[in-house]
């Protein structure tokens, strides 16, 4: 089966520092890729790099067979591959179904449409309830799910997710991690950053390791959570704070 998305050779620098540097890997279609690694490894780099933030410095990126190496955001998120941001910035003082609505829009949905669509994903993601309210109410599970609507609203081939679990206590994240596998199992393909490893495990089909901007492993989850320099670069760490 041909990849979805291949990264090949991928490098980026900022000035003097090479936050990701010389990354090949490819993604098949319908598959769930979790990528780790210490604090700066380069793993939002890696997103925003792909995702057409900004572009590689070298390197390239496929998308379904074609060169998108340099395309803005915009453009990759039309073609299918969207991203959600680690840090949340939804427009706080409209209501949560306008902005799931606004996303919809985006895409070329008028304005019936758009609502409606919203409206279904609310439903799909459990914020209903919260419709009508402003997006600045909601607490930051909520945040987490109104970003995952507004990712779903554009109706995405390839979903980019920079540490979504982030900032929810443990019993917050079994509900998005379950929401997460039935939007894999819509056939939405997941490429997502995360630390927190029980995610990880429960998610992932392979899992990428970054370290100082280069690959250290790639593998399925239990290859790469026995892999003893993964755990001496990273999974120590985890493994020691698991509690905290
Ligand atoms: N826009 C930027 N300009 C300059 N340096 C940057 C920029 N973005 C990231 N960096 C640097 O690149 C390196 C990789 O950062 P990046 O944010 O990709 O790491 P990360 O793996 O996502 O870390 P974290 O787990 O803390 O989110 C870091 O040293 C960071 O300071
Ligand atoms: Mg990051």
């Amino acid at each position: 089966m041909n990849p979805i998305v291949s990264v090949e050779h991928l490098s980026k620098s900022f000035g003097g520092l090479r936050a990701v540097h010389d990354v090949t890997f490819s993604v098949e279609q319908g598959i769930v890729l979790g990528i780790i690694g210490p604090n700066g490894a380069g793993k939002t780099t890696l997103f925003n790099c792909m995702a057409g933030l900004f572009p590689p410095t070298s390197g390239t990126v496929h998308y379904e067979g074609v060169d998108v190496t340099g395309w803005s955001d915009a453009q990759l998120a039309r073609a299918g591959m969207v991203r959600t941001f680690q840090l949340m910035r939804p427009f706080g003082s409209m209501t949560v179904l306008d902005n799931v609505a606004v996303a919809a829009a985006a895409r070329g949905a008028n304005e019936r449409e758009s609502l409606q669509q919203a409206w279904e994903i609310l439903q799909q993601v459990g914020l209903d309830h919260y419709a009508t309210r402003t997006s600045k109410d909601l607490p930051t599970a909520g945040l987490k799910r109104l970003e995952l609507a507004r990712a779903m609203a554009l109706q995405p081939k390839v979903l980019l997710l920079d540490e979504v679990l982030a900032g929810l206590v443990p019993t917050e994240r079994q509900p998005v991690i379950e929401l997460l596998l039935s939007i894999r199992d819509n056939g939405v393909t997941l490429l997502f950053v995360e630390h927190v490893m029980q995610a990880v495990m429960a998610l992932s089909d392979k899992v990428l390791v970054l370290n100082h901007g280069e690959m250290l492993a790639y593998g399925t989850p239990n290859e790469v959570v026995n892999n003893p320099e993964v755990v001496e670069a990273y999974l120590g760490d985890e493994v020691r704070n698991a509690d905290s």
